[in-house]
């Protein structure tokens, strides 16, 4: 067996029914705010796209994808993160989810046995450190914690850290926070990654989902870009129509930037065998040529974010995140503790932010905080906060 296999951690969602098996639950229906799974509707062109081309099951997909999506996708890249022309031969490939690709890219691109050849922020997105423990490497983990903005602070690498360092994650907008990496610090990782040959992997899945219409988010290929390195090198992005378009079942996504990368990665990926289905590629045209939707998603999470923060503001301290959808305040008690009660009271569930860490020195960066992720309609969403406004405020 893959010995990476023997360090895996139990993801957060079975943490969590561990801490909250056999709870007195009261006769009130759940509401989770647990899993970041969107609930708003997918595009009905989308749809419509997808069904209209389902005759396409009778064909094998390839792993390079159809031109017409890597053109689109080019296209989009270029409009939402004002860069030159992307290359779609070269410098995209379609990927099932960013999941899939965020994991299966360690696999293909790191030396498996060296610690501290893949550095992730802490907390974390769990597939990071899944990714680094398969490929058999222990990973590095940088706090992001209320001193850093909840961003982690990669200056604190030390050169020789980044000499051993063959891939970074950064995760911007970040999960669990929300938090957005500027263009500034994204420039240092560049440098420093180009002078330590360290690929950056930028997970941008939230990238869509931002809070202030006039302010979109920076992107790594834009930083790289505006910092002179137009080819890319050694940095990747990973976009998703999961949170953008509300299609987490549709597993698409894509992964851009440098082609020599990218043309590894696309040997990998052959004989890991996942082209996306074409009828999937067809509906991903449709979603991403279509910015209308995405507004009015935007539109949606606003509102719950302003009338969600201005119930709970009383009770916690609850701030309106730069993009995503969770809210991130700290816990008036330890954040386990906190869950399990609010559950017992309330019936709605939340994550314990230190199932989202890891303890590094006894210090668990997630602890004390809890996420929730605002997925579910506005009406069930405004009854989960007046709950847990109810129960802080009997105290
Ligand atoms: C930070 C982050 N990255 C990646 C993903 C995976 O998204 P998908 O595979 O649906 O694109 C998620 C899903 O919750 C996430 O939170």
């Amino acid at each position: 067996m893959n010995p990476g296999m023997n360090t895996l951690h139990p993801y957060p969602f079975e943490k969590l029914a561990e801490l909250t098996a056999g709870v007195d639950l009261p006769a009130l229906s759940r509401i989770p705010l647990t899993i970041g799974e969107p609930k708003h509707q997918p595009p009905a062109h989308v749809l419509e796209a997808l069904v209209a081309s389902i005759e396409e099951l009778a064909k094998y997909p390839t792993i390079i994808g159809t031109a017409e999506l890597r053109e689109q996708i080019s296209r989009w890249i270029a409009a939402r993160f004002k860069t030159h022309a992307i290359d779609p031969a070269s410098e995209v490939l379609p990927v099932n989810g960013t999941r899939e690709g965020l994991f299966a890219i360690a696999q293909a691109l790191v030396t498996p046995g060296n610690a501290g050849s893949v550095v992730i922020p802490n907390p974390f997105y769990q597939i990071y450190e899944g990714a680094a423990l398969l490929a058999n490497v222990d990973p590095l983990l940088i706090p992001a914690n209320e001193d850093t903005g909840h961003l982690a602070d990669y200056r604190m690498l030390t050169n020789d850290d980044w000499q051993r360092c063959e891939m970074l994650f950064l995760c911007t907008p970040g999960n669990p926070s929300g938090a957005v990496i500027p263009e500034t610090d994204l420039h240092y990782l560049i440098e420093k990654a180009l002078e330590h040959d360290t690929i950056l992997v930028s997970d941008e899945c939230y990238s869509e989902l931002y809070y202030d219409e006039e302010r979109p988010p920076v992107g790594l290929l834009q930083a790289a870009e505006s910092y002179g390195n137009t080819a890319f090198k050694n940095c990747l992005v990973f976009h998703s129509l999961s949170k953008r378009s509300n299609l987490p079942g549709l597993r698409s996504g894509f992964v851009a930037g440098d082609a020599n990368l990218i043309a590894q990665f696309k040997r990998y990926r052959t004989y890991h065998g996942c082209a996306m289905p074409l009828h999937h590629q067809f509906a991903s045209i449709a979603a991403w040529s279509d910015e209308e939707h995405v507004v009015e998603n935007r539109a949606l999470y606003r509102a719950k974010f302003d009338a969600v923060t201005e119930r709970l503001a009383p009770v916690l301290p609850v701030s309106i995140p730069e993009a995503g959808f969770y809210l991130w305040p700290k816990t008036p008690t330890p954040d386990t503790v906190f869950a399990r009660e609010l559950l017992s009271h309330t019936n709605v569930a939340v994550l314990p932010g230190s199932f989202l860490g890891r303890s590094v020195n006894d210090v668990n960066p997630g602890a004390g905080h809890i996420r929730m992720a605002l997925v579910a309609t506005m009406t069930e969403t405004l009854e989960a906060a007046d709950r847990i406004r109810h129960w802080l405020e009997r105290g």
